[in-house]
């Protein structure tokens, strides 16, 4: 089996031939969005499918590098668009490690990571996180050409302060690369040091905040030499045409973004809480998930079986560190609500 294809049924948690969505689940195992994007967004995805459909899309993305650099404060040149940030993890690590070179992060993270490590034929250097998911010190040590840091970590959800990423980065003589998936739920983001470091890269996606996982889009910012390296080794039209319109018309509605991250962070609060109440231990989330370490006698792993009968669909990782634990995505209030009703049974 492909390292790829493992690495997906890792990710969803069940055989791919299985349709959660369609057999009545409620899904809170992939970190998705539990509402829809904005009619906006979808109305310019449709305006995309017309005529036009039959011409090839601008092969840079180019409409949605003018509206990020406008929006972000950078030029056009520092931002590189992708088939969703996997993509750009997947060129990132093609462009900068070749077979034998050092590939560094802290675990437990983002399974993808390895993956990549594995397909270059790279040295993994996998570094134990403390108990408190902060930041292991020897990962400024590692001589790494490139170093991976999910901030938001998954699947902790917490995530590294800023000035210790900086001071990372400025340690490092190889590339940090931030993989900030679920930063619009945080406090804090990185995307300063992306623009004043000529060594950081900031990987961001539409698939969480936005609500557009199936649109499959994801960009990162960096300096522009660092985006001409990728550049080369990207396909040619990585970004569909009704991908690129949704995606220019979702960073350019920050206000429906605002609204959409207010009511999942409102109902992560109601989750942790509950979750508190029924005696699980919750590492404090700045993502749009939570890990939960299963009460002490209780088994992660039943519990996971205990929630897929009764049509609830989380994520449990059979892997050390997170055996006695849990990953569980924010969904609607009415998705929370029934979560803790079955737990509670199941706990209780
Ligand atoms: C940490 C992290 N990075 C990147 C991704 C990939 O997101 P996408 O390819 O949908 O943009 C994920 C998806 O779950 C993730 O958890």
């Amino acid at each position: 089996m492909s390292y790829l294809r493992k690495n997906i049924e890792q990710m969803e948690g069940y055989s791919p031939g299985f349709q959660p969505k369609e057999a009545g689940f409620i899904k809170l195992n992939t970190n998705e969005s539990p509402y829809p994007p904005s009619a906006r967004i979808v109305k310019a995805m449709r305006a995309a499918c017309g005529e036009s459909i039959r011409k090839y899309p601008p092969p840079f993305a180019e409409p949605f590098r003018a509206r990020a650099a406008e929006l972000f404060g950078t030029k056009p040149d520092c931002i590189l668009c992708g088939f969703g940030s996997d993509d750009i993890l997947t060129i990132a690590v093609r462009a900068l490690c070749g077979e034998g070179d050092l590939m560094a992060f802290p675990s437990p993270t983002y399974s993808l990571y390895g993956v990549l490590a594995q397909i270059q034929n790279a040295r993994a250097v996998a570094l134990d996180f403390p108990e408190d998911y902060s930041l292991p010190p020897e990962l400024a040590g590692t001589g790494a050409r490139l170093t991976l840091l999910s901030n938001p970590n998954a699947p902790s959800g917490t995530m590294i302060a800023f000035e210790e990423v900086r001071q990372l980065a400025d340690a490092l003589d190889g590339v940090l690369l931030v993989d900030e998936a679920y930063v619009d739920f945080a406090e804090w983001n990185c995307l300063e040091l992306a623009k004043t470091r000529p060594n950081v890269i900031v990987t961001r996606t539409l698939s969480k905040s936005h609500g557009l996982a199936g649109l499959r889009f994801g960009y990162a910012v960096a300096h522009e030499d660092l985006i001409a390296g990728m550049m080369k080794v990207k396909d040619s039209y990585n970004v569909s045409a009704p991908a690129l319109a949704g995606a220019v018309a979702a960073i350019s509605d920050q206000e429906w973004l605002r609204q959409n991250v207010g009511r999942i962070t409102k109902t992560r609060k109601v989750l942790i809480e509950g979750l508190g109440r029924l005696g699980c231990y919750c590492w404090p989330s700045q993502a749009n998930f939570v890990l939960a370490r299963v009460p002490v006698g209780s088994d992660a792993e039943q519990v996971f079986n205990e929630l897929f009968r009764r049509k609830i669909l989380v994520r449990y990782f059979k892997a050390p560190r997170l055996d006695d634990c849990l990953r569980i995505s924010v969904g609607t209030d009415v998705e929370i609500r029934a979560l803790l009703d079955a737990l509670r049974e199941i706990l209780g």
